[in-house]
């Protein structure tokens, strides 16, 4: 196994404070480009809801200043979380972390019970320019890289006999054509990772796995810095349809993604929620 592990140990358990429907307590959350960025975050909003988590990225370590305050979140909350590298695009890698995570889950008796699939990479380049090969890399990080996160976690589901919930991150670019973003492979991808939602949520929803996605609109990211700092015009094209008066945030998916891993949305698969500001009311 290539993964760098990095763990706290749990401490003194304080009283849950989150209401049941949305508490994550008593078991294991696992979230793919858990490195930096919203993954990071919504491991955080884990912990915050009472879960143990695994973060994995290809990164060899996370964000230290974002690590050292969801360290913070485990100690108050008495939970624990690990830090794995692993490159979502390798099914030895996932299978063999995801299978790790799962028996250290079992013997904490916190299964893991819920997954966030949030590993991503962006690019912008004119369809008329991109070159096959950068599509397939698109295809293979955003929509192959999901569909093995799915996979290996609904395996160690199964083979646990546990019910879940796996949450996979679209974007409101699998719907909508982003004005001024020439991403045709990305809004391919995330496309595909709606529709692999639908299929994913049909075959195992007997076996008592749900499969949501969750698409953001923009969200300030060093995904979208990067995007801005080709092109500082684009802010003004994306705040045009901002029906919020602003671009998203982080901390804006953490409930969302509690929502959709907690009992609260028990009788919810093979859907999409869609948190945009609003973004694509409006043409
Ligand atoms: N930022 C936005 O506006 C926005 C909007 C809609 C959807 N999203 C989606 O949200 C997710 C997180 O994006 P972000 O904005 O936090 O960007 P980000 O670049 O900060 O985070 C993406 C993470 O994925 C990791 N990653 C990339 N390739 C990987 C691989 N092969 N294996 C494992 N990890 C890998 C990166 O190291 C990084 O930590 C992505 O799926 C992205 O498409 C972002």
């Amino acid at each position: 196994m290539t993964s760098v592990l990095i763990d706290t140990a749990a401490t003194e358990p304080t009283a849950p404070t989150t209401p049941s429907p949305f508490s994550l307590s008593d078991r294991t959350i696992a979230i793919t480009g858990g490195g930096r960025g919203l993954g990071l975050t919504l491991a955080h909003a884990s912990v915050e809801a009472g879960a143990h988590v695994a973060c994995l990225d290809i990164l060899p370590a996370p964000s230290p200043a974002e690590w050292a305050t969801l360290i913070s979140a485990t100690k108050l909350a008495g939970v624990t979380a690990t830090y794995h590298r692993c490159d979502v695009t390798s099914e030895a890698e996932v299978d063999s972390i995801l299978r790790f995570i799962s028996d250290a889950g079992a013997a904490r008796g916190a299964e893991l019970r819920g997954v966030i699939a949030c590993a991503g990479i962006q690019q912008k380049i004119p369809a008329v320019d991109y070159p096959a090969t950068e599509f397939e890399r698109m295809l293979k990080v955003n929509t192959t890289g999901v569909f093995v996160t799915a996979k290996y976690a609904a395996r160690m589901m199964m083979e646990r006999g546990v019910s879940g919930s796996i949450v996979l991150i679209a974007s409101m670019s699998g719907q909508v054509a982003n004005r001024g973003l020439t991403c045709t492979a990305y809004n391919t991808s995330k496309a595909a990772v709606q529709q692999m939602c639908r299929s994913l949520a049909q075959e195992w929803g007997q076996d008592g796995i749900r499969v949501n996605t969750l698409s953001p609109g923009y969200i300030r990211t060093a995904m979208t810095d990067e995007l801005l700092a080709t092109d500082p015009t684009l802010e003004t094209t994306w705040m045009a349809g901002a029906l919020l008066g602003r671009l998203g945030v982080p901390d804006d998916f953490k409930a969302p993604a509690v929502f959709l891993l907690a009992e609260g949305s028990r009788f919810m698969t093979g859907a999409d929620l869609r948190v945009d500001g609003g973004h694509c009311a409006s043409a």
